[in-house]
């Protein structure tokens, strides 16, 4: 009898507990989709829920850029999504700098990002934030990392880069993908420069390294999450452990596995080395940390420097005169024969300088970026933000703004950075490209002398041609901008008949 009533008590109980359960459930959808007005009526959601912006534009930033570039204070509200995004310069600098604490990463980006960046620096805000910065901030801003970065980025393009492409240019017809290239480049150079350690994926006769799949196919997946506008779908598809959220956690697994390879070697080989990790691992015993940063700066690093030289690259082949203007500019600073500038030969390249930055204006590699807002709050346009609200800022749009870059906007013209042949920096809360603020980009000197030194080397030494001229690079949605089916070239050694 006894455990009868027992039974009977634990099924009440559990009966209880699923009908509570189940509930909480309900009602949290229904907060979260009622907060996000699914049924809201305004002509900018009704365009993005039948996604009939594709009739005139074929990718989703051409479209905000269209709709900022004519609301009359840079901002727009896709109440479906709880999304405010802006491209106006003093929003933007209210939110990185003035009210940078009303504006953190905030929870609901830790959580899209989560499972792929852990505690990574670009995944937290507050303590855990400020100790990453203050440590990678003595490290990046260093002389001798900077050197040190500056070596190894020097070796990667003379041993393995040139000569790659040389044999390409030998063949009859020297087709490749050059994004390929520059990703399996920017790869080898960040892991070089990170963890001491070479995966040498620029030989292109070898697969492309498990790591670096697992690391891209983990990324793509997890951008995703932040673009669908049902998060519920995805964690619920998470807690099941099926589809895109299944391809995910066995990518994460297999990044673990071999980042957790990476730390263990290099403790066996000491500690006393120049690179990032070891750095860290000076200070921090815990693996698991030590995994998500060294996650954080592979993501830093990589995909963005390949990103911008990509299409610097793709521009600088439909502007000849951009092409001959930086060759004859390194002519004077370096002779003709010289084939790496060195350091202080860079510094006195405003043309370069000017063309680099000029293509990152129309395509910069972080396309965007969200921050959320912690309590009600107005920004400087009068726009109204409630609390929890995703807030976006939109370097893109941005750059092709006329308010901001005058009518000519949409033109490729390095010479707009220049005055009087000095090369005059913009205000980076109207380019903020490498973001502004307490989080400005670490990387950013670094990040530009790489890709000058890659852009230079090349361009001195083979002439590029689109293998398919017309193509405006498509971009695939990701957390940097990657050009769909890469971008395949001609190359040929200059001087060399076609
Ligand atoms: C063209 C190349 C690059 C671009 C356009 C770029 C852009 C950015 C942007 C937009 C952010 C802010 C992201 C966010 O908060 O969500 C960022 C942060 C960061 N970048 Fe870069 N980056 C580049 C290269 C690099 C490189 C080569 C490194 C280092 C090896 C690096 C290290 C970092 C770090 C550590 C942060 C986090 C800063 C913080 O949260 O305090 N970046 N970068």
């Amino acid at each position: 009898m006894d455990f009868e009533v027992s039974s009977w008590f634990q099924s009440v109980l559990g009966f209880l507990f699923f009908a509570l359960t189940t509930s909480f459930f309900v009602a949290s959808i229904m907060v979260f989709v009622l907060r996000l007005k699914p049924c809201c009526k305004c002509e900018t959601c009704q365009t993005f829920l039948t996604s009939s912006w594709l009739r005139k534009f074929s990718n989703l930033c051409d479209w905000y850029s269209h709709l900022l570039q004519n609301s009359s204070t840079g901002t727009i509200h896709v109440h479906v999504l709880g999304n405010i995004i802006t491209a106006n310069p003093e929003n933007v600098e209210y939110i990185l700098k003035t009210r940078f604490q009303n504006y953190p990463k905030g929870k609901h980006f830790s959580a899209i990002l989560g499972d792929l960046l852990g505690r990574g620096i670009f995944n937290v805000d507050d303590d855990l934030w400020k100790f990453q910065r203050k440590m990678a901030t003595l490290e990046l801003g260093s002389l001798s990392v900077r050197s040190y970065a500056f070596d190894i980025v020097s070796s990667e393009i003379r041993c393995r880069l040139i000569p790659l492409l040389s044999s390409v240019a030998g063949k009859d017809n020297g087709v490749l993908d050059l994004q390929d290239v520059l990703r399996r480049f920017s790869f080898d150079s960040i892991c070089r420069f990170s963890f001491g350690l070479d995966p040498g994926c620029l030989n292109l006769s070898l697969p492309i390294s498990k790591f670096a799949e697992a690391f891209d196919l983990a990324s793509k997946l997890s951008a995703e999450r932040a673009i669908t506008a049902t998060p519920f779908v995805w964690k619920l598809k998470r807690f099941f452990g099926f589809g895109t959220e299944k391809q995910l956690k066995e990518a994460i697994k297999l990044v673990d596995v071999l980042a957790m390879e990476v730390i263990k070697h290099k403790r066996d080989m000491g500690s006393n080395q120049e690179d990032l990790l070891s750095r860290f691992m000076s200070t921090v015993d815990d693996d698991k940390f030590l995994r998500d940063i060294v996650i954080s700066f592979l993501l830093a690093g990589r995909d963005t420097v390949a990103s911008a030289l990509t299409t610097f690259f793709w521009l600088l082949s439909s502007h000849p005169d951009c092409l001959e203007n930086i060759r004859g500019e390194s002519d004077r600073v370096m002779g003709r024969t010289q084939d790496l500038p060195n350091f202080e030969q860079l510094k006195k390249m405003p043309y370069l300088q000017a063309a680099v930055h000029e293509s990152m204006r129309l395509y910069p590699p972080v396309q965007f970026d969200s921050k959320f807002c912690q309590e009600n709050d107005i920004l400087p346009d009068g726009t109204f933000v409630a609390k929890g609200t995703r807030v976006t800022y939109h370097p893109y749009a941005m750059g092709r703004n006329e308010r901001i870059w005058g009518s000519d906007c949409l033109e490729f013209k390095p010479e707009r950075w220049l005055q009087n042949g000095v090369f005059k920096q913009a205000n980076p809360f109207k380019y903020p490209v490498f973001q502004a603020g307490p989080r400005v980009c670490l990387g950013k000197e670094m990040a530009l002398v790489e890709m000058k030194c890659v852009a230079l080397s090349l361009i001195r030494k083979f002439d590029f041609h689109m293998a398919t001229p017309s193509q405006q690079p498509k971009f695939m949605p990701g957390l940097t901008a990657t050009v769909r089916g890469g971008l395949q070239v001609l190359i040929q050694e200059r001087g060399s008949q076609p």
